[in-house]
């Protein structure tokens, strides 16, 4: 079965629709600093209004643990949608009830109890095998709404149909979480950079001393098979880091990190490095900071590669939390092709090639054959 698109819903005129979008965005002190979930989702709403439909939204925010808490309240998210589609319903918080992360099936039915139809637009959340994202499509004729679709389209579309040369950048913390990526991308890309603290990790799989830096001992093994793998030839590892040392000393270091230093961005040959391959690239795909890009002595890499992506004639792709934040911060991101609203789900898409959401959709009872 296809993914079910709006189109392949019965004629939602006078209908009651529920769309689950994901409309989990940063707060702080009541104020929403990035709604980009909240805008990209409006094509969806704006298309079931045309048609007629009566919408209403419900999203999770945070993870309140399955019982009411103020500090989780959609209040923000209710006003600022409200200025948006003054028509929509919103609901309160799924995750106040125990039954959404549980996939209880009771929730679920109270859920979609007076609604003719469901969508789906939560991208972000579609990794989530939780009660609003799976169970409604066994339940409601269903679809995939324009936001989930192109996300799932354009992220398909690089494992799949990449233009060469194809150029990955990964950053961020963890060199665990990225470990299916690289698997899914080593044989699919051109060259493969690895910036952000998970470097730290690669590095001393070469055989580098790394100080106090953020590493994953146990995935240092994992990292040499990468090195010692059929593609080396395409991955760039840091060979100097920008380090924080005991006395709030900065200072590159080429090769070796000292100890009682930690590295926090990519040296100033490395980002050359990294970006070099950029300007000729077909595709390229960024996911993850190349260093602690909130504090200015450590955002020059993650600067520098943002711009080299934004400036770029190929096809570009940001994922992921913390570098759609970045290229946002940098007011870059109306030159990048396409941010992902995903974090969590745009990683396990690239991963798997699925999301337990879009199965769910697959299975409805109006999907095409
Ligand atoms: C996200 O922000 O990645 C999604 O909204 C999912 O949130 P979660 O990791 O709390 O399930």
């Amino acid at each position: 079965m296809a993914l079910p698109l709006l189109e392949d819903l019965p004629n939602p005129s006078g209908k009651k629709v529920l769309l689950r979008a994901d409309f989990n965005v940063p707060i702080t002190n009541g104020h929403i600093d990035d709604d980009l979930r909240i805008t990209a989702a409006m094509p969806t709403i704006k298309w079931l209004e045309d048609h007629g439909a009566q919408v209403t939204v419900c999203s999770h925010l945070g993870r309140p643990k399955g019982q009411p808490d103020q500090k989780y309240s959609m209040e923000p998210v209710r006003q600022r949608l409200a200025a948006l589609a003054p028509e929509v319903e919103f609901m309160e918080n799924l995750r106040f009830d125990p039954g959404e992360e549980a996939n209880d099936p009771d929730f679920v039915d109270r859920l979609v109890e007076g609604f003719d139809l469901y969508v789906n637009d939560a991208f972000g959340a579609s990794h989530r095998a939780h009660a609003s994202i799976v169970g409604p499509p066994a339940r409601l004729p269903s679809a995939a709404g324009r936001l989930l679709a192109k996300e799932v389209d354009v992220l398909n579309g690089l494992v799949h149909r990449p233009m060469h040369p194809f150029v990955a950048i990964l950053g961020g913390a963890k060199v665990s979480s990225k470990m299916g990526v690289i698997e899914a991308l080593i044989d699919k890309v051109d060259q493969l950079a690895i910036g952000g603290a998970m470097c730290f990790t690669f590095m001393l799989a070469q055989g580098y001393s790394v100080g106090d830096s953020l590493v994953e001992p146990d995935w240092v093994e994992a990292c040499k098979g990468f090195l010692d793998g059929p593609d080396k030839h395409k991955l760039l590892i840091p060979n100097d880091v920008v380090a924080i040392g005991p006395d709030e000393e900065v200072q590159v270091f080429i090769g070796d990190i000292p100890d009682g230093w930690k590295g926090l961005d990519i040296g100033p040959s490395t980002t050359l490095a990294f970006i070099a391959p950029l300007e000729h690239a077909g595709t390229i795909l960024w996911n993850g900071p190349m260093g602690m890009f909130e504090d200015a002595r450590f955002q020059e890499g993650t600067v520098m590669v943002a711009e080299a992506v934004a400036d770029s004639h190929g096809f570009t792709v940001v994922g992921g939390g913390d570098s759609a934040a970045a290229v946002a911060k940098f007011g870059l991101d109306l030159r990048i092709d396409h941010v992902s609203t995903g974090g969590g789900a745009s990683l396990e898409l690239l991963e798997k090639g699925d999301l337990p959401g879009l199965a769910a959709l697959r299975e409805a009872s109006n999907a095409p054959a």
